[in-house]
């Protein structure tokens, strides 16, 4: 499929060249992919549609299924089937996740398929008897999934569609059947996790580890028969194909395996649920966001409302200024996201209040434009590690934005794979409060609005986001990042509505975050430092660390109302990974 012919590219990252003969995948209308030949795009413009996500064999995936006349709902559902393939760190079929979306008749949707906890779940299930956490009970193994909700997600989303899902998740089965060479990054991945993998799947053979345990290199090829043989379930048995049958049957005999929890009942149980999404304004613009059991939208909305006074552009794109107002705002969203936020099937979320002018204006006034608030307490430090979820965004020439964030939670999950069906299960248990004030892996806390309870869903902080102008069509964007999603989506917002940066220079931007607690302003290392005697001086504790998000946006350049015909969809894709662009 000759992607580069239509893409203006502005960096070439990633090009590998095959040791073995390469076999190619059929994508609908007689395209073809080139599963050991690929390039990432990490910006580009096209006249008909996009994809921007996190591995260039899926965006490939999902152009080609725009091209052969799918809409981006179908996009969306091509390229998730191909990341669980292809990025298996955080593309599943047995996680879960959010989307946000608009049909080309203006409707705006969210759907959620966000994991549940297991119907034997209990409250203080990952305490021992003196009423302390077990470390990594939530995180690794059997005991850590969640009933898995990205099939059903991918069925419900299908109703906007117009393809047909077996048209839509045949190139996964084919890139899990013939296999994909590895970047080094994956390569890389598979190594760090290696040791995990061996000690919770025991001497099974797994796809993830090569038979004598070598290290992966890049231009390795990944092979996955047994994935291969679960998508073709789902193929042709729809979701029934996983929530019920021989894969329902096999991740039941995981659990019994270990001490997992989900029952045959879990699984055909399980519905996603279409949601109202959250509607506010930003300095005119309509931002619809995700709604609880995310606390992303809130979170996103509480930042922009109380930034939206100050003339933040003024300010300067990372001046001492800007970023402390930026910081106060998020300090003090966090804080609400602990207090108030869980599953409202479960919780009564406060959500108009949340987001009411009165009660922000109120939460910003002891704002001090010259000092840093303390948060009220200190508390662990946030993990840096393992972080791995993943966005896609696209958006198409009918108008169509589909905004989708999913994950296993951390890399690779609970790092268990399904014997037989060759899969990674979920470790999104861990996103509870397990106990009150206790941090999870983000180091997010919480308490009676996030405790367990069974066939609940756990708070996330996932935020796909989009944006309208005028009523029309305007952003698609997201990011992985645990806690720091909402934050990197802030940023990533006003440094296009705001400071006027072209896509690929905002969502690239170094970020930094506040998550309330700890009280620590966090920096990525490629931070300009500068601005850090400042920051310390106004009274931050500053702390750097690793990559803060991994974000796909897309936006259409239009000055004309809904004329798509005249006018273009640009997109990028972040350079913190091999995320790529791929249109038409
Ligand atoms: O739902 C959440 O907020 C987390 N489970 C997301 C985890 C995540 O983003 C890890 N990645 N980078």
């Amino acid at each position: 499929m000759k992607i580069k012919g239509v893409c203006t590219t502005l960096l070439t990252y990633v090009s590998l060249v095959a040791v073995a003969q390469a076999q190619k995948i059929s994508v609908g209308a007689g395209q073809t992919i080139d599963p050991y030949h690929y390039t990432s795009f990490k910006y580009g413009h096209f006249k008909n549609g996009v994809v921007s996500c996190a591995h260039p064999l899926a965006a490939e995936v999902g152009a080609a299924i725009l091209k052969a006349g799918g809409n981006a709902f179908d996009a969306v559902i091509a390229t998730q089937w191909a990341l669980a393939v292809v990025y298996p760190e955080a593309g599943n079929i047995a996680g879960g996740g959010f989307l946000t979306g608009r049909t080309s008749n203006g409707k705006l949707t969210t759907i959620d398929f966000r994991e549940k906890a297991p119907a034997k779940a209990s409250r203080d299930m990952y305490l021992d008897k003196n009423g302390d956490p077990i470390p990594r009970l939530s995180l690794d193994g059997q005991l850590a999934v969640g009933v898995p909700g990205s099939v059903a997600g991918l069925f419900e989303t299908a109703k906007y569609g117009k393809l047909p899902m077996k048209t839509l998740i045949q190139p996964a089965i084919e890139l899990a059947e013939k296999g994909f060479v590895l970047t080094e990054r994956e390569a890389a991945q598979l190594n760090a996790a290696k040791l995990s993998f061996i000690r919770l799947n025991g001497t099974r053979k797994i796809p993830f580890l090569k038979s004598d345990t070598s290290d992966w290199k890049i231009g390795d090829t990944l092979i996955q028969p047994d994935l291969a043989k679960s998508l073709e379930r789902i193929r042709d048995n729809g979701a029934k194909g996983f929530y019920q049958g021989k894969t329902a049957q096999l991740i039941v005999a995981e659990m019994r395996r270990g001490n997992g929890l989900i029952t045959n009942s879990d699984l055909e149980n399980y519905k996603a649920v279409e949601r109202k999404p959250l509607h506010f304004t930003y300095r005119g613009y309509d931002i619809i966001g995700f709604p609880p059991p995310s606390s992303g939208g809130i979170i996103l909305g509480q930042m922009l409302k109380m930034v939206e006074p100050f003339p933040l552009g003024y300010m300067g794109f990372h001046s001492p200024q800007s970023i402390h107002l930026m910081t106060e705002v998020e300090r003090r969203s966090y804080a609400d996201r602990a207090q108030y936020l869980g599953d409202p099937d479960f919780w009564n979320v406060p959500d108009s209040m949340l987001l009411s002018a009165a009660y922000l204006q109120n939460k910003m006034s002891d704002y001090d434009d010259e000092k840093a608030t303390p948060s009220s307490e200190i508390a662990p430090g946030l993990a840096k590690q393992e972080e791995e979820t993943t966005h896609i965004s696209v958006s198409d020439k009918w108008g169509n934005m589909v905004s989708v964030t999913t994950t296993l939670n951390n890399l690779y999950g609970c790092k268990t794979v399904v014997a037989g069906a060759g899969f990674l299960l979920n470790d999104e248990m861990d996103d509870f409060s397990m106990k009150p004030g206790v941090p999870n892996l983000f180091g997010a806390v919480g308490g009676e609005a996030n405790a367990i309870a069974p066939n609940k869903r756990m708070l996330s902080s996932m935020c796909p986001t989009l944006v309208l102008k005028n009523g029309n069509p305007y952003i698609v964007v997201g990011t992985p990042g645990g806690t720091t999603i909402p934050t990197s989506v802030f940023q990533n917002l006003v440094n296009v509505l705001d400071f006027n940066m072209p896509i690929n220079e905002a969502i690239n931007a170094s970020k930094f975050h506040h998550q309330w607690l700890p009280d620590t302003l966090y920096m990525e290392k490629t931070f300009d430092q500068s601005v850090f005697p400042r920051l310390k001086a106004m009274g931050y504790s500053i702390a750097l660390r690793g990559s803060i998000g991994k974000s796909e946006i897309v936006r259409y350049v239009s000055d004309e109302k809904s004329n798509f015909d005249k006018n273009y969809i640009e997109a990028a894709a972040d350079i913190r990974g091999d995320d790529s662009v791929a249109g038409y």
